[in-house]
């Protein structure tokens, strides 16, 4: 219970709300939320600046290990999730997109528990047009002993998340996160420089009404997927027969797709719909990232009722074979993905 009301309630003292829930609890991870929270603020200050400030709009003329373009403001944005995470030692691994290697904690300064994975900007490419961009984070424990951390610590499946969340720079900024308590959403109020509780435990609908998905790759799927899209385009296949099986049966849906994936799975979530970026003949294993794209995202869904998929089962049973490891999403409300799994997995057995 807090005295606060509910719209003054800050991260701060949400987490530590459920702080007191677990009497044994350091303070570590409040202190670690607080430590994102407070990057999250400076990358907003800076992503809001942007078309002001010289050097920092456009790339750097560098690749990342994807082989994608390095934006500036992936690079600032970086640097300062580095900076701000684990100062008090809560940390003992930090991987990010944007580095091929992972970077471990000193061991002798600490004895930091927790493994932090971040997307430090998601949807780089949209930047210079003023398009909504975000950050995701995913927080694990480390199972090894103190002093001897090693790759088993990092590459552990979403089903081992402790907390994860995104923050996305748009209209406003929120910042959305889940202990595995419900999905709860904070909005920066910039005059006291404070996320305060706006969207208290967030669920997501059962079936939704958007579809979001890059449709210039069409050629590039395979027959299922084709066939999955046509069907949450028309509401039915080829012969005309309805969708069955599925929450809007026979409904076509609206379609919507920035291209950030952290703006088109937040309106998602709230709206109710699906985001899906399936396998093309360029990433057959899937464009995006699961750990620190799709593993975090799917425990925020799965919090707010919803459910997230590779096309054969539950994201958070992928277990990743290395930090940079792909993989297709299906995610978003839970009848509808549950229905994309279905159609996916019984065709692809067929062939
Ligand atoms: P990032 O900017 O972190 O590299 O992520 C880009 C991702 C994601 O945000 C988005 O949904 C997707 O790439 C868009 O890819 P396409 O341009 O291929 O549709
Ligand atoms: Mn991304
Ligand atoms: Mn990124």
């Amino acid at each position: 219970m807090t005295l606060a009301p509910k719209n003054l309630q800050t991260i701060e003292s949400h987490v530590l709300d459920l702080q007191r829930l677990h009497p044994s609890a350091s303070g570590d991870f409040t202190s670690l939320l607080n430590d994102i929270s407070f990057a999250a603020k400076v990358v907003s200050r800076d992503v809001t600046k942007a078309g002001l400030v010289e050097d920092i709009l456009g790339s750097t003329g560098e690749q990342n290990i994807q082989g994608e373009v390095v934006q500036k403001l992936d690079n600032f944005a970086n640097n300062v999730f580095l900076k701000c995470l684990g100062r008090r030692g809560q940390v003992c691994i930090m991987g990010s997109e944007e580095m091929e290697d992972p970077v471990f904690a000193d061991t002798s300064q600490g004895t930091g528990k927790y493994i932090v994975v971040f997307d430090p900007l998601d949807g780089s490419s949209n930047i210079d047009a003023n398009v909504s961009v975000g950050t995701i984070f995913g927080i694990w424990k480390r199972i090894s002993k103190l002093a001897q951390i090693n790759e088993d610590d990092l590459l552990q499946p979403g089903s081992e998340l402790v907390a994860s969340g995104y923050i996305i720079y748009g209209s406003s900024t929120m910042f959305v996160y889940t202990a595995g308590n419900g999905v709860h959403g904070f909005t920066l109020d910039p005059s006291i420089g404070e996320f305060l509780l706006s969207h208290e435990n967030i669920m997501t609908p059962f079936g939704g009404k958007i579809y979001s998905v890059n449709e210039a790759y069409e050629p590039r799927w395979s027959p299922e997927v084709k066939e999955v899209v046509r069907q949450l385009k028309y509401g039915r296949d080829t012969k005309g027969t309805t969708r069955k099986d599925a929450p809007t049966e026979g409904a076509g849906m609206s379609s919507r797709y920035i291209g950030s994936l952290v703006a088109d799975f937040h309106r998602n979530l709230l709206y109710g719909g699906v985001y899906l970026y399936p396998p093309t003949t360029e990433h057959p294993r899937g464009k995006l990232r699961l750990m620190c794209e799709a593993a975090p995202l799917a425990m925020i869904v799965e919090n707010a009722g919803g459910y997230a998929s590779d096309g054969t089962g539950s994201i958070l049973d992928v277990v990743p074979d290395n930090l940079h490891m792909r993989v297709p999403l299906y995610i978003g409300s839970r009848g509808d993905v549950l229905w994309m799994e279905k159609m996916i997995s019984e065709s692809s057995s067929a062939l």
